[in-house]
């Protein structure tokens, strides 16, 4: 069985549907506290089949040795965590609190219960901004720019220190890049609370008639229109490689970290351009000033994650915009009705 921490979140919800698809049983823990209990009613809606849910903080450790008491856990994949840049800078200890204490209970729960296999989400964001493009896995990381990804940064030290410490562990650090869509049924996708911060979710809210226009911060990068580019990468194909993260971290010990993305660069331009075309709605917008911290430009080598995982993405901006755009339409509100 593998337990899903953070479950109920965008990601989580779209891993629960590959995992029950690929014939795992799965529990996830979630807090609800950037999340909905829908995501996972509609996860066993999409999958025909049932997960166990178990509402409870990652940092209780009580709650979570009573979990792990309770099912006979495999592996454990830990979303769970706060992901706002902005607001990690305005609420640095709540993000220090949450998103590193949950890595340390887990750690301290998994050892007593003897489950040694771990996939962790990390994030580009652990890159320096000096590094060349495509960043690889032994590209230079730290100098993060916000105490978000600061947490991912040390979650990760964490980790390769206990696999060090235990020769028993096997952890696998995916370092996402940026993960857009929404799965084909257009029954689960991104929600998030308020303003969006990111692109994709403020496009698609702005096609939806919720906000006016999409601000393109900046039009004056050394890219080729100007615009910031991004690797962005399918969330249903970021799902798929949380399963052969689990394949590998069975065969595998120690520590090991993967890219994950699509090793292709999108301007903001183009993704307007693609969503407008996907939701045969032209979507406004207006060029404004740079954001603080942004980088020009930020893509993945996603050679190791091929060669070593086996892993290759599937679906293409075109798709990725489609599938957004469906649940967007179908769930104007987000999972709130
Ligand atoms: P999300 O907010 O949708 O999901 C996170 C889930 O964790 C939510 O359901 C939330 O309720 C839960 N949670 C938070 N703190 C908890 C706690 N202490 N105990 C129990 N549950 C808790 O976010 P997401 O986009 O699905 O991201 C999942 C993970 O991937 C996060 O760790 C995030 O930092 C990381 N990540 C996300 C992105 C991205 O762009 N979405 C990029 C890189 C890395
Ligand atoms: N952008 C706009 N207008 C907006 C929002 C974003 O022009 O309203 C631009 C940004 O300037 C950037 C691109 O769109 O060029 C993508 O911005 P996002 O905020 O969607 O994504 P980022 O790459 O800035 O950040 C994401 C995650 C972070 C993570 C980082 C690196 O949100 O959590 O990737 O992995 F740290």
């Amino acid at each position: 069985m593998i337990l899903v921490t953070g479950g109920a979140g965008f990601i989580g919800s779209h891993t629960c549907v590959e995992l029950l698809n690929s014939g795992y049983e799965v529990v996830v823990v979630d807090n609800l506290c950037n999340s909905h209990k829908t995501s996972l009613e509609r996860v066993e809606k999409i999958t025909g089949k049932k997960l166990s849910f178990e509402q409870a903080d990652v940092r209780d450790a009580v709650a979570l040795d009573g979990i792990f008491s309770k099912y006979h856990i495999d592996c454990v994949i830990h979303f769970a965590g706060l992901k706002a840049v902005g607001e990690s800078v305005q609420k640095p200890l709540e993000y220090f609190d949450n998103n590193l204490n949950s890595s340390l209970v887990l750690c301290d729960v998994m050892k007593k219960h003897n489950v040694h296999n771990l996939v962790f989400s990390s994030s580009a964001t652990v890159y320096s901004g000096d590094n060349k493009m495509p960043l690889k896995e032994d590209s230079k990381t730290g100098d993060c720019t916000n105490p978000y990804g600061w947490t991912k940064y040390m979650s990760e030290q964490i980790f390769k220190a206990l696999c060090v410490a235990d020769p028993q562990m096997s952890v696998v650090l995916l370092r996402y890049f940026n993960p857009i869509g929404a799965h084909e049924s257009g029954l689960i996708g991104e929600d998030p609370r308020g303003i969006p911060n990111n692109l994709l979710p403020y496009v698609s809210q702005t096609a939806v008639g919720i906000r006016e226009k999409v601000t393109v911060f900046g039009d004056d990068y050394p890219t080729p229109d100007g615009t910031g580019v991004r690797d962005y990468i399918h969330v249903v194909d970021l799902a798929r490689a949380h399963i052969c993260a689990v394949e590998y971290a069975e065969k595998h010990k120690g520590c090991d970290v993967f890219n994950i993305g699509t090793g292709r660069g999108t301007s903001v331009l183009e993704i307007i351009k693609a969503f407008s075309e996907a939701s045969s709605i032209n979507v406004p917008y207006q060029i404004g000033p740079r954001r603080p911290g942004d980088l020009p430009v930020c893509y993945a080598d996603c050679s190791k994650a091929k060669n070593v995982l086996g892993f290759e993405t599937k679906y293409d901006i075109k798709r990725m915009c489609a599938d957004s755009w469906r649940w967007q339409k179908n769930n104007p509100k987000g999972y709130a009705k």
